[in-house]
């Protein structure tokens, strides 16, 4: 292939490496990792408690989205043996889509879930991504909120996005810039 072309045709590599650390936040400290199948029971448990014993993502899809690690990132806090926070994360094309993001009730607003996405948001960039998006249950005012304070605006509704409970979903977009 002649060299001028081929910089159209060779696909954007993503690199989705992350180096676990020890966070100190407000305090508190916690460690950041990627997560693992071994976490998944924890993930389930952490679902359950902040949608009511409800777990949006099954086992099987825990499983099955941990598994793309080309373009699939899912990182989990923990204080000790506890599961406080998690976030996943697509990459495809030049868009970061995050997928999941959950905080343990008692650890709400300490600042988890907004160093979370600032993560995400930060792999993606380094990835060259051009946007970020997301979807949220429309009555879900806290995660909207988060999602504001970093700049992610309205883009448009899906109606009955989450079909069980008959919601619609605001799918959010956030344009970023170097
Ligand atoms: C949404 C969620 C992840 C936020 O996590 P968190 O760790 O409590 O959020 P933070 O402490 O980092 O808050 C960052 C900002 O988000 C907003 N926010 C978060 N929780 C809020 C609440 N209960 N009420 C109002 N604003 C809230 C605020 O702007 C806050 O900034 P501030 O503290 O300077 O006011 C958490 O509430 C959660 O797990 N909810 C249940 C699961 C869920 O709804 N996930 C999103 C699915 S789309």
């Amino acid at each position: 292939m002649l060299k001028k072309f081929s910089l159209f045709f060779h696909p954007i590599e993503i690199d989705l490496s992350f180096t676990p650390f020890a966070l100190r936040l407000n305090n508190e400290t916690y460690q950041v990792m990627k997560a693992s199948d071994e976490n998944i029971a924890d993930l389930l448990g952490l679902e359950q408690e902040v949608y009511f014993g409800r777990t949006p993502w099954s086992r099987f899809s825990f499983k099955s989205e941990l598994k793309k690690h080309a373009n699939s990132l899912y990182l989990v806090v923990y204080q000790g043996s506890t599961l406080v926070g998690f976030v996943g994360m697509r990459m495809q094309a030049q868009e970061g889509h995050i997928t999941n993001i959950a905080v343990k009730p008692t650890y709400q607003r300490r600042g988890i879930g907004e160093f979370l996405l600032r993560t995400m948001i930060g792999i993606a960039q380094k990835n060259r991504a051009v946007q970020m998006t997301l979807e949220v249950r429309s009555d879900n005012y806290n995660a909207q909120s988060l999602y504001r304070k970093l700049g992610f605006k309205d883009n448009f509704i899906r109606k009955n996005y989450y079909t069980t409970e008959q919601a619609d979903a605001i799918s959010m977009i956030k344009e970023l810039t170097d």
